[in-house]
């Protein structure tokens, strides 16, 4: 009896999870070969279980573009994490949760520039900077979204 309904309640949590959570996600990055930070935030996602494959090109500009990057948000890596762009040093925490809520009309996340702290940028001995991750919409227009310290909110 127990094993029955134990049984019939993880086919309902399975079924109500969206694919990503339940093959794990993907990420594909592209960064400038010789970037040691971007280096540092692939193994941030990896370490949080994310599935990444890592393009080392000689020009990111050109793949910014293609995904719609807003000019006025670049950091040192794009990325593509199952249909969200992605640009800097933004937290897995961030970006699993905008795969759970899909804010409305949010096409892209980014932490411009790259602040101390970050996922990639931390150094020994110095506190992490509050920073904003800002999410953009599909006409380019942006507006900081969650305030994290680290790779935690705050
Ligand atoms: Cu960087
Ligand atoms: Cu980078």
């Amino acid at each position: 009896m127990i094993g029955r309904r134990g049984f019939l309640g993880l086919g309902a949590a399975a079924l109500a999870l969206p694919a990503w959570a339940q093959r794990g996600v993907r990420a594909e990055v592209w960064r400038d070969p010789n970037c040691g930070c971007c280096g540092g935030w692939i193994a941030h996602l990896r370490t949080e279980g994310f599935s990444v494959t890592d393009h080392r090109v000689a020009s990111v500009g050109a793949y910014r573009q293609r995904l719609g990057t807003p000019s006025d948000l670049l950091s040192c890596h794009a990325a593509l994490v199952e249909g969200l762009v992605i640009e800097g040093h933004v937290p897995a925490f961030a970006i699993r949760r905008a795969l759970a809520e899909r804010p409305e009309g949010v096409v892209g996340l980014a932490v411009p520039a790259m602040p101390l702290g970050t996922p990639g940028m931390e150094i020994e001995g110095v506190a992490p900077e509050v920073y904003d991750v800002i999410a953009w919409r599909a006409d380019g227009s942006h507006f900081p979204w969650l305030r994290m310290r680290g790779a935690d909110p705050v």
